[in-house]
């Protein structure tokens, strides 16, 4: 399957970066094909609302997003991994995540929505923030959430890590490198497989 991610953060070897590793790993033994996406380094502008993707689909700004286009269409499974920055998802992942506008103009005013796939579309969230507090989780994961269902995701599993603050710490953390390993390991089963083990669980 092809696997499309995106990395909030724009601290090289942060908290996210290390949390999305480890959730690749058992993706990656796996021989899915990844790609990450970090649009810290990439050239990607914010939405004009300018109203010129709301007959086609197609946004009419030509920049790097063209490729994320491109993994959306083409992809199965979808990971965000990011910080909380002012109880919110970053500015270089929300650019990326408004630029997808045009994904919602297709599938609410076109009717077209991007297609299943032979695997279905899942998603998976992982962020942290470096608070006790849940706001940031909470709107992240709401702007997260509108995300995915705009791409056709309808399902999407979310890992919250708090308190996790200096860059690294994460590595101390007692539970997330599993979690987020079996997050990943969850995120590619084939839909059958899914299907039956949530009737396990
Ligand atoms: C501009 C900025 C805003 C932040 N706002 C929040 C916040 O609202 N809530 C929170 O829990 N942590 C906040 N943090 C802390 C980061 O989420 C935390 O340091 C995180 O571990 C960074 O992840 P990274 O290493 O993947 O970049 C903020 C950090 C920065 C730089």
């Amino acid at each position: 399957m092809k696997v499309a991610a995106f990395l909030g953060s724009p601290r090289v070897n942060g908290n996210s970066e290390i949390l999305l590793n480890e959730a690749l790993r058992p993706i990656r033994e796996e021989g899915h094909e990844v790609t990450i996406f970090r649009p810290a380094v990439m050239n990607i502008s914010p939405c004009l609302n300018c109203g010129g993707c709301d007959e086609t689909g197609v946004c009419v700004v030509e920049d790097e997003m063209e490729k994320v286009y491109d993994a959306i269409r083409e992809g199965e499974r979808f990971i965000i991994a990011s910080p909380v920055f002012f109880f919110g998802l970053t500015a270089q992942l929300k650019a990326l995540i408004d630029r997808c506008q045009s994904f919602w103009c297709e599938k609410y005013l076109l009717k077209k929505p991007v297609p299943e796939g032979r695997n279905g579309r899942k998603g998976l969230l992982i962020l942290v923030g470096g608070m006790k507090k849940e706001t940031g989780f909470k709107c992240g994961d709401a702007t997260a959430a509108a995300f995915f269902r705009t791409i056709n995701v309808q399902k999407h599993e979310a890992l919250f890590y708090p308190q996790v603050d200096a860059k690294g710490a994460v590595i101390k953390h007692p539970t997330a490198f599993n979690e987020v390993m079996e997050a990943g390991r969850r995120l590619v089963l084939r839909q059958a497989q899914d299907d039956r083990n949530e009737g396990l669980r």
